[in-house]
């Protein structure tokens, strides 16, 4: 499809979702929260079913994001603390996690959307780590929607890696301290070549951040609603994004500075 097509295509999409066309955020990073609660709200004697769902909820996240053209959507997986979860249900996650990958692949496909993962993924079991490379090298191509799972991820143990490789430049003689800069710092992260997000979404009510995407969030509008993540639909994403256009991005600036340029 030509990219004129594309556009608009994405125009009416936004247009139908009720939403201003042309002030769309470009990143959203989310965190699924609520898995369990739902699960024990519906009657479910395990939590795990929650997760299950919560696939279905990402599912249909993805698309609708997809459908409105937007560039990245990172969603928060699988923390470095959720290693710490009773086994059975870690087990379960990464069960879920390698039935999600093989069963989605062809809606990636179909949606033009690239996976990504972010965080330690190597520490992720051996089958799980080898689906995961095949699925991000299968949708390798596509240049739609940017999907980037967070996985094993905590955003202090990515800033720790990240000082390190700094460290090592400094100490082999390949950088002076005095010429680390921000971009430097960026392109040290997971997200290296990824833009910041824009809009960060978490369901469940819970106002925390979590030691989630800590420096790129730095200027992110903070959305939370009391949604549990496995009933999350494009209805609830489409609300985020209007409730984002209604919000004054001042990056440290005034109001009025904005409003005289
Ligand atoms: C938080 O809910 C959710 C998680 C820890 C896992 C998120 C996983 C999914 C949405 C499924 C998709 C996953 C993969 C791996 C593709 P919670 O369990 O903390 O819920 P609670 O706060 O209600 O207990």
């Amino acid at each position: 499809m030509s990219a004129v097509v594309d556009s608009n295509i994405f125009r009416n999409n936004r247009l139908k979702a009720g939403l201003d066309p042309d002030h769309i955020p470009q990143h959203i990073a989310v965190i699924m929260d609520g898995n369990g609660r739902w699960a024990k709200q519906q009657g479910f004697m395990t939590r795990v079913r929650g997760h299950e769902v919560g696939v279905e909820a990402l599912r249909k996240i993805t698309t609708a994001a997809a459908e409105l053209g937007l560039g990245f959507l990172t969603v928060y997986a699988f923390s470095t603390e959720n290693w710490n979860r009773p086994k059975a249900e870690v087990d379960a996650l990464m069960n879920i996690l390698m039935t999600a990958l093989e069963k989605e692949l062809p809606t990636l496909m179909n949606n033009n959307v690239r996976l990504k993962a972010i965080g330690n993924v190597d520490s992720l079991p051996e089958k799980a780590n080898k689906k995961l490379m095949s699925v991000i090298t299968a949708t390798s191509k596509n240049d739609g929607l940017t999907l980037t799972l967070a996985l094993s991820y905590g955003s202090q143990d990515e800033m720790v890696q990240a000082v390190r490789k700094i460290a090592t430049e400094v100490a082999n003689g390949a950088l002076a301290p005095e010429d680390i800069s921000e971009a430097h710092i960026e392109n040290s992260l997971f997200t290296a070549g990824m833009p910041s997000p824009d809009l960060m979404i978490r369901t469940s009510g819970e106002q925390r951040i979590s030691n989630y995407l800590l420096w790129q969030l730095a200027y992110a509008e903070l959305y939370f609603t009391p949604i549990l993540w496995p009933d999350f639909d494009a209805q609830g994403l489409y609300d985020a994004i209007a409730a984002f256009q209604k919000r004054e991005r001042r990056f440290g600036q005034t109001s009025e500075q904005l409003t005289d340029k």
